[in-house]
């Protein structure tokens, strides 16, 4: 179904906007979601003209899209929707020309998506406000990181809350978009084999990797005001742990969802200092090689001696419920790592007798390994007999490997499902205020820790692995990390 909307870009020339909201507006457009009359605002600083704007958006689309995506003719048709708005946010006044071309359709459901630092969404929503240009068909996208820690994130959602109610805020993150993530529900709970397995009597271990080649990509000076922990860890990965860990929901609705990921996360054990210098590793990547090719350290070239940012995480979380007692859970996440590789493994616990040669040492322990980037797929590493006549029997791990075939030209990526769900209105894979600050109240803890040096800070060579002591961390419960 075609739906008919206003869509308005707070950001509209920023790197987000750029290489994710455009590319998969383009696609939504030409793919029948949007109807030909839905309008898309470019909100930015720079005077222009729609002309002008067309060709920067022109040039950004054939530097992101895959070249195969890119076709002249579907650009005249996406160009049709598309213009710009000149809007300083430190000017309210400049919010009169949006104004004027809102109120040509006021009956229409508008989407402000707000693809700016979290300190502007505020006196944005207050600049919509004031120009009556928030209707009840009007929402609301805010980008992640909502702050840089609970009471940041609070001022924020407190003042965005004063102009839209909950229901019309849909909070971000991107990796809810994914489909191999969406799959982790259908994996678990349409499955009847897993139900039995999902638990601390079953599994030993789970680890959640997040890892990028890539380093900051020249977002520099917002990156260095967050790190990994409150660009990746805080969100990200958090929402990849609820998913795995919580309890199933008793249908598909947003809140029934959201309220089995909230008990997880208020399920998280608080660290303790002590917990935090033997739980968590920071570090930040200095010179190496990615690719074969040389590349600079974090600090190289920024004109800057010294940061304290993270761009290594690695922490041991523990949740404290029934389901998952004495189960740990590893996360890590970093940039300029030797490959980009995203997974979840979970790791069962082994037989408890062997009746096999060597005492059981040749048999491994199960795993179910969800590889999430750029490969997806799910392997089940099972034990199997190697066929033959020797004289004991030799066995040898195998993989049952689930590939789901993809019929399918043109994949949509996170941000296409994600702003067709906003279209929509559902809200089922946004968060909701409750799960952000949950996840900011557990993630306070260490970030203040660290912020006190309780564990100092790492390096590693760019298009390494991160730092030993992320070995360490995982070695000293006899553990290691899945890095096949
Ligand atoms: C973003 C982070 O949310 O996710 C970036 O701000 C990171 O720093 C990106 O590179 C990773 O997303 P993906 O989809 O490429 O894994």
């Amino acid at each position: 179904m075609k739906s008919l909307c206003d869509i308005t870009i707070f950001g509209g020339h920023g790197d987000l906007a750029f290489r994710k909201l455009m590319p998969a507006l383009y696609h939504l457009s030409n793919d029948g979601y949007l109807d030909e009359e839905s309008r898309i605002f470019i909100a930015t600083r720079d005077a222009m003209t729609d002309e002008e704007n067309a060709d920067i958006v022109k040039a950004k689309l054939q530097e992101f899209l895959p070249e195969k995506d890119f076709d002249e003719e579907k650009f005249s048709y996406f160009k049709k929707q598309l213009h710009v708005v000149i809007i300083d946010f430190f000017n309210d006044e400049s919010f009169a020309e949006l104004k004027a071309l809102l109120a040509m359709y006021p009956e229409r459901d508008r989407i402000n998506y707000l693809s700016t630092a979290s300190d502007f969404f505020g006196p944005i929503c207050k600049s919509l406000s004031k120009w009556e240009l928030i209707s009840p068909k009007s929402r609301v996208v805010l980008e992640k990181p909502i702050g840089r820690d609970l009471e940041s994130s609070r001022v924020i959602n407190v003042e965005v809350l004063k102009y839209f109610e909950e229901s019309q805020i849909y909070r971000i993150d991107h990796y809810l978009g994914k489909d191999t993530v969406q799959n982790i529900m259908a994996l678990r709970f349409s499955n009847r084999i897993f139900m039995p397995l999902w638990d601390a009597s079953n599994i030993d271990h789970v680890q959640i990797t997040v890892a990028e080649s890539v380093g900051v990509e020249g977002r520099w000076g917002y990156y260095d005001d967050y790190g990994a922990m409150r660009d990746m860890v805080q969100n990200h990965l958090m929402q990849l742990l609820c998913l795995v860990a919580m309890e199933p929901p008793c249908s598909l609705e947003a809140d029934s969802v959201r309220d089995e990921k909230v008990k997880v996360l208020r399920s998280l054990r608080f660290m303790t200092p002590a917990d935090i210098e033997q739980k968590t590793v920071r570090a930040q990547y200095a010179k190496g090689a990615s690719n074969g090719e040389p590349v600079p350290g974090y600090l190289e070239g920024e004109g800057v001696e010294e940061s304290i940012t993270e761009t290594f995480a690695a922490l041991r979380v523990d949740i404290d419920n029934w389901r998952w007692n004495g189960v740990p859970f590893y996360l890590r996440s970093g940039k300029r790592m030797s490959q980009r590789n995203s997974e979840i493994v979970i790791h069962f616990k082994g037989v408890p007798h062997s009746i096999f040669a060597n005492k059981g040492k040749c048999i491994s322990k199960n795993k179910l390994v969800i590889s999430l980037q750029p490969k997806e797929s799910i392997e089940l590493k099972l034990m199997n007999k190697i066929p033959g006549l020797s004289e004991q029997m030799r066995l040898q791990q195998v993989e049952l490997e689930l590939n789901t075939p993809l019929n399918m030209e043109h994949k949509p990526s996170a941000y296409e499902r994600l702003l067709l769900d906003v279209i929509r209105a559902n809200p089922t894979l946004f968060m909701r205020l409750d799960e952000v600050e949950a996840a900011w109240r557990w993630a306070d803890v260490i970030l203040k820790g660290w912020a006190e040096d309780i564990v100092p800070m790492k390096s590693y060579s760019a298009g390494t692995d991160g730092p030993s002591a992320a070995v360490q961390l995982i070695a000293r419960d006899d553990r290691s990390w899945h890095d096949e």
